[in-house]
């Protein structure tokens, strides 16, 4: 396992799916110049000031139809680590990263599956540590300082995370799904409250999280009681 440092690149999801990395290799970056965020969204991050790097990961024990453990097991690293400097933070489904409503991380996954298994998945994460001024373009950023008041050290932080996704990983690569779905759940944003989401076609309904599936499909219970399944690109918060 190797941690490599650059001081500038255009996505360390970029650099570290080049073929070079192995399993458990992390690539940092003090700035990316094209950072990439999901939904086709760009993610920006102060030079220096936070956290923004790339795990690659080789999950070939997992079935692709598994993939969404991956995803969970990530995201619940990225709150495992937040709680060790005791900030409480929530997962707003697929795997954003709340604290007190705000987000603190983001976390954009790219796989390569082999078959009926994955091969390969780049797990790149931007965590706000040390900003504390954001584009206003930005709905509700917040960062480490912010929720905490202090300055934080990005690499203790990052040595912190990669301890807390290794017992997330062993757990998923021992089999054992049950301690990562029941604390996703745990710490999904809004479950059982009821909320207002978009339609892809605009259309703005009140539904309330029941739940996600094994697959990731996001379960929202209607006003009328019928439950509905949605993909990530099927539905966003209003
Ligand atoms: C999102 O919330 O939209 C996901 C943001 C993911 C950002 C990280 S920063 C490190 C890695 N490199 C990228 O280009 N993106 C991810």
């Amino acid at each position: 396992m190797k941690v490599e440092y650059f001081t500038e690149v255009a996505s360390t999801n970029d650099v570290a799916r080049n073929g070079t990395y192995g399993h458990g290799d992390v690539v940092v970056a003090e700035v990316q110049t094209a950072g990439r965020g999901q939904r086709g969204n760009r993610w920006e991050s102060a030079r220096g000031a936070n956290l923004t790097f790339s795990v690659v990961l080789k999950p070939t024990f997992l079935p692709v139809a598994d993939q969404f453990l991956l995803s969970e097991a990530v995201a619940l690293a990225v709150a495992d680590t937040l709680g060790e400097y005791g900030i409480e933070a929530r997962v707003k489904w697929p795997n954003d990263i709340y604290v007190d409503g705000n987000k603190i991380a983001g976390i954009l996954i790219e796989n390569d599956i082999m078959g009926v298994t994955m091969a390969r998945s780049v797990a790149g994460i931007g965590l706000n540590v040390n900003q504390t001024e954001f584009d206003p373009s930005l709905p509700n950023p917040v960062s480490m300082k912010l929720a905490a008041d202090r300055d934080f050290d990005c690499r203790e932080i990052l040595g912190r995370f990669l301890g807390a996704l290794s017992a997330r990983y062993e757990t998923l690569a021992s089999g054992d799904r049950g301690p990562i779905i029941c604390d996703y759940h745990r710490l999904l944003y809004r479950l059982g409250e009821p909320a207002r989401y978009t339609l892809p076609d605009g259309t703005i309904i009140t539904a309330t999280i029941e739940g996600v599936r094994p697959g990731g499909e996001l379960l929202l219970r209607h006003a009328d009681g019928s439950i509905g399944e949605y993909l990530f690109k099927e539905i966003s918060y209003s």
